[in-house]
């Protein structure tokens, strides 16, 4: 079970630079207003939806202990992510508030993962 956890939590770590590394590629494009919602946002974001709900169902079955109000701050978190990239994957250009809306999100869930304790 262990290394079952720590396989999910590598990819969870690898949807997690999808995310974020789909953000930072559209930096320039939409400071000039011209971004978009990238392949690698959506991957990401569905990634992080499926590993996280994996990694709380593994750490539960090995008897870890889970934050339940951090995993739903998560969760809620992500939701929006999800919706944001779905709604505005095919606008080109898309509105520069929706690609900062979704790495300023991302950053706020890598805050909340490693701070919240
Ligand atoms: C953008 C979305 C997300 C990001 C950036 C993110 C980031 C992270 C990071 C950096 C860690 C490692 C923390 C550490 O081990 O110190 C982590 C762990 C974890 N994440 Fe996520 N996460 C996201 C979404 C989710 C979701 C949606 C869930 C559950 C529904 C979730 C559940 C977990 C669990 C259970 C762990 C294991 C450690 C713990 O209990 O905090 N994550 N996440």
């Amino acid at each position: 079970m262990t290394l079952l956890i720590g396989i999910t939590l590598i990819l969870h770590f690898i949807g997690l630079a999808s995310l974020l590394g789909g953000v930072l590629v559209q930096v320039k494009d939409t400071i000039a207003g011209q971004g978009r919602v990238v392949a690698a946002m959506i991957h990401g974001a569905l990634t992080q939806l499926v590993t996280g709900v994996l990694l709380v169902g593994f750490i539960q079955m090995a008897g870890g202990d889970i934050n339940n109000t951090k995993i739903a701050v998560k969760l809620a978190i992500v939701l929006i992510i999800t919706v944001l990239v779905f709604l505005f994957r095919k606008k080109r250009p898309v509105e520069s508030w929706v690609v900062w809306l979704i790495g300023l999100l991302t950053l706020a869930n890598i805050a909340i993962a490693v701070l919240w304790r």
